[in-house]
């Protein structure tokens, strides 16, 4: 039989949302099913790889032969990531929450009659960028841009300023149903330009995408 494409290769996936305290019974959170991540983490460990898959908080299945990590805030997510190191290819397709509330109540905020708390965030790291300007960078970095305005622009923009290889651009825009669903029409940006891909289900986004890394893994 063919040797699998990525047999030998150690692929790093990150998956889902992350939840952010905000008291010990409510927190803050992404909009985010895993579905592309958990698709993409599968077709690594179908094409032969060693797959660990950083997860937040999902409602589906882990998928078959991967190992999976599980974490809830972005702190945790940063942590779990460089622990999995090294790898031949990361995949960043967490929806990573951006901030997290400043301070965490470590009793239940009370409810108070015409009172409503003030919030404020902090940012958290950007574990893609902090990822992607290491000195154990994978050889092929690949995040996500979720966009509801601009969509290419606002990938190639991340492609520059977070050391990713590949940008793979989707709009979220509510109209398109991505957000849960099943389907996935995408813009991989890259150095090379901009490919777009036809709609196609998230499975076949996923072995779309572990092909062209295999591909430049050689
Ligand atoms: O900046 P934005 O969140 O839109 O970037 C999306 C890409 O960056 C995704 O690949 C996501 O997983 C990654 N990201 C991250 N850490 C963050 C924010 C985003 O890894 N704190």
């Amino acid at each position: 039989a063919e040797p699998k494409p990525l047999a030998g290769r150690h692929v790093l996936v990150t998956s889902g949302p992350t939840i952010e305290p905000i008291d010990p019974v409510r927190f803050i959170t992404n909009r985010s099913s895993g579905k592309q991540g958990h698709a993409i983490a599968a077709a690594a460990a179908r094409a032969g790889a060693r797959v660990t898959l950083v997860s937040g908080p999902v409602a589906i299945p882990d998928p078959e032969g991967v190992d999976v990590v599980r974490v809830e805030t972005a702190a945790e997510m940063l942590t779990a990531v460089f622990a999995a190191l090294p790898a031949d290819a990361a995949v960043m397709a967490a929806a990573v929450s951006d901030w997290r509330p400043a301070d965490v109540a470590s009793e239940k905020i009370k409810k108070a009659a015409g009172h409503a708390p003030p919030l404020s965030f902090i940012e958290n790291p950007d574990i893609l960028a902090t990822l992607g300007h290491d000195a154990q960078r994978p050889k092929i970095l690949v995040g996500f841009a979720a966009e509801t305005t601009d969509v290419e622009t606002n990938a190639a923009c991340k492609l520059a300023t977070k050391g990713a290889d590949y940008i793979v651009a989707n709009d979220v825009s509510p109209a398109g149903g991505v957000f849960g669903g099943d389907r996935n029409s995408v813009r991989v940006l890259s150095s090379a330009g901009v490919d777009i891909w036809p709609t196609l289900s998230k499975d076949k986004v996923a072995e779309r995408l572990i092909s062209l890394i295999a591909e430049q893994l050689g």
